[in-house]
């Protein structure tokens, strides 16, 4: 039986990915580990399965008396406002946090890493390959994300070089879906929450900045495929994302929409903000044949409008009790 870690596992995609890890017949434990920095306890709390373990304490510091057949790095924040707020923190998260999980991880287990499209920048090609370098500033108030996850694709990739790691490193693209924080401040989660708390839309700039939004199901359906389920011998880069791009705007005023009396107000844009993003899927499509982003944004964004109206009505985020190693 295979013992299990998932740093950043009470985050949004992390719950979710251990969702899909707890129906394998093959664990035998699964290990959370998360400081709760943007991430909640709630978030795991409708597992019953004696198998998962949660230890809320920064990665960087996880001391662990097992080593691990599989580790996925997900521990960073993912949102500009969180990540822009402690620059440190998140360089130490993904980067000292990848040091530190490489101790724990057995000799030939699997090391695998969620890292992003912001690896691209503000790209001057679009769709975005993997093969694109990137048009990242190192001085610039994303860096501490952009940089601190480029830097751990170096170290992963160059590990595999000189000591023939089992890596596999996929680059997200802007994912939605339920538990997002409903303070997440990213666009789709901060639409919703503003027209249900019956508050203007907030767009930064003229909206026309474009994104490809993958709902969590579909991404995370590529992401087990992508790291256990499938037989591919790729360790990556591999982009996942939804190849539909489109602009800021029209997600806002399709939530108007829904939410009847809703305004949109535009604020002046954010620093650096990327003008565009798609992801170029023809590795996707070798890799992983079948899968791509089923849910179209205007059924994922009425799901999450439901699943936030629930949430939102039920109290908003409350740390239930859950099992904690
Ligand atoms: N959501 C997206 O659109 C997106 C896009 C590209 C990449 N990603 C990547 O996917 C991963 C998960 O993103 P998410 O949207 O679920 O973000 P999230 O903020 O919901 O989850 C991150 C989790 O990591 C935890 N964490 C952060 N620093 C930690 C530390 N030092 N020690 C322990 N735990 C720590 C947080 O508490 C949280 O639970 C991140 O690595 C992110 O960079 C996400």
């Amino acid at each position: 039986m295979k013992n299990i870690l998932v740093a950043g596992g009470c985050g949004f995609i992390g719950s979710h990915l251990c969702d899909h890890l707890l129906q394998r017949s093959d664990v035998g434990l699964c290990v959370v580990v998360d400081n709760l920095w943007t991430g909640r306890k709630e978030n795991l709390a409708h597992v019953q399965d004696p198998r998962l373990k949660i230890v809320v304490t920064d990665v960087e510091a996880f001391q662990s008396d097992v080593l691990f057949d599989e580790v996925y790095h997900l521990a960073s924040p993912a949102s500009p406002p969180w990540y822009m707020t402690e620059p440190k923190r998140t360089i130490s998260a993904n980067l000292l946090g990848a040091m530190r999980l490489l101790h724990l991880l057995k000799p030939g287990g699997q090391f695998a890493f969620t890292s992003t499209s912001e690896v691209y920048g503000d790209p001057l090609v679009s769709p975005q390959p993997e093969s694109y370098r990137g048009s990242v500033d190192c001085t610039g108030p994303r860096s501490s994300y952009d940089e601190s996850k480029r830097c751990t694709e170096s170290l992963l990739f160059e590990m595999r070089r000189t000591e023939k790691l089992n890596v596999r490193v996929v680059r997200l693209f802007n994912v939605y879906g339920p538990r997002t924080r409903p303070d997440d401040g990213r666009a789709v989660s901060n639409f919703i929450t503003q027209a249900l708390a019956g508050k203007p839309i907030t767009i930064y700039g003229d909206g026309m900045q474009s994104r490809s939004w993958g709902y969590v199901d579909d991404i995370v359906e590529g992401l087990a495929r992508f790291f256990w389920r499938d037989q591919h011998g790729y360790d990556g880069p591999l982009n996942v994302g939804n190849e539909r791009e489109i602009p800021v705007i029209e997600v806002a005023r399709h939530i108007a929409q829904l939410v009847p009396g809703t305004t949109l107000v535009h604020r002046d844009p954010v620093p650096q903000d990327p003008t565009n993003r798609r992801p170029d899927l023809t590795i996707a499509r070798k890799v992983l044949p079948g899968w791509e982003c089923r849910i179209p944004y205007e059924l994922g964004v009425q799901l999450n409008l439901e699943w936030f109206k629930d949430h939102l009505k039920a109290g908003g985020p409350d740390q239930q009790d859950v099992r904690v190693a």
